[in-house]
């Protein structure tokens, strides 16, 4: 366990026990013109050495969602409240957070869907080392992209020469559709509470990545000697998924991770692993080129 991981430590079982809790408190409000009223915060504040949930009564209007909240607490009550965010449209993936314990984004998440007696409790992403407040080191996913190789040109075409079914492009669409929030990588139960497991795991964001580019029919990894089915389970922990969806149910973008990603990818690698016929085929593949 890293050092840092081990000073934030404390910083967590005070959060959970200060959302513990929540459940059932804060039920007072007040209603305000046009719609609006005084909603109750919890927020946590802290550093790499620890922190503190902090309590706000803060305003909401009509149509506001959780970052809008966060933006009026840093202009009225807590101008260093730091917080990541950037297209506040669903898009850049990085106003990621946990809202009452539940992996969200905080620009798609309408204060509507919490009760207005409810105290709304907002932390950092819990399978990251927090850098500040809301703000959470999310390194471990730029490692686990740079160790994926890229997509491997087939020799003898230039792009725009690249010819595809449409059933192929619409497959890995979906997948070329995430938004890098890593909300899937933070709910995951492999690393949620196992630090241990990031050097051996991926996470389901980056096995779908792997997974893509082994559907893709042009892809000429195999022909370099890259066997992409075997490094996503030898070297990126495939094997530790047991597909129990959870990283599904958070992508804000509706990605079948699970369905159309991860279990296609583990019952290829089963085949190849276990059906003789489909083992002796890849042998001749590979021994022929
Ligand atoms: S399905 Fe696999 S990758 Fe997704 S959350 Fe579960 S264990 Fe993790
Ligand atoms: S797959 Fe979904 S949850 Fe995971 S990083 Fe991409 S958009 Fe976010
Ligand atoms: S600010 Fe870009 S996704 Fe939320």
């Amino acid at each position: 366990m890293s050092e840092r991981r081990e000073q934030r430590e404390p910083g967590r079982d005070e959060r959970d026990q200060h959302r513990d809790q929540d459940q059932g408190r804060g039920r007072e409000h007040t209603d305000g013109p046009d719609g609006g009223y005084r909603a109750r915060f919890r927020v946590w504040r802290g550093d790499t050495g620890g922190g503190a949930l902090e309590d706000f009564t803060v305003e909401v209007n009509e149509g506001e969602v959780v970052l809008d909240i966060i933006h009026r607490l840093q202009a009225t009550q807590a101008p260093d409240l730091a917080v990541r965010w950037n297209c506040k449209a669903g898009k850049c993936g990085s106003c990621s957070a946990e809202i009452n314990g539940r992996p969200r984004l905080l620009c798609m998440t309408r204060m509507s869907v919490f009760d207005r007696a409810e105290t709304v409790t907002v932390t950092p992403l819990r399978a990251f080392p927090v850098l500040r407040d809301l703000v959470t080191d999310v390194g471990y996913n730029y490692t686990k992209a740079r160790e994926i190789p890229a997509f491997v040109p087939p020799e003898g075409l230039a792009p725009g020469e690249y010819r595809m079914a449409q059933e192929d492009v619409g497959r890995s669409q979906e997948f070329r559709k995430c938004i890098e929030c890593f909300l899937c990588q933070n709910t995951c139960h492999v690393v949620r509470d196992h630090e241990e497991n990031k050097t051996a795991f991926a996470g389901p964001r980056y096995l779908m990545r792997i997974a893509e580019l082994d559907m893709h029919p042009l892809d000429s990894a195999g022909e370099q000697g890259l066997d992409r089915q075997a490094t996503a389970q030898d070297e990126h922990g495939l094997g530790y998924c047991n597909i129990t969806k959870c990283c599904t149910e958070v992508c804000p973008e509706g990605i079948k991770i699970t369905d159309n990603a991860l279990i296609p990818m583990k019952e290829r690698v089963a085949d190849r692993r276990y059906d003789p016929l489909v083992w002796l085929g890849s042998r001749i593949r590979r021994r022929r080129g």
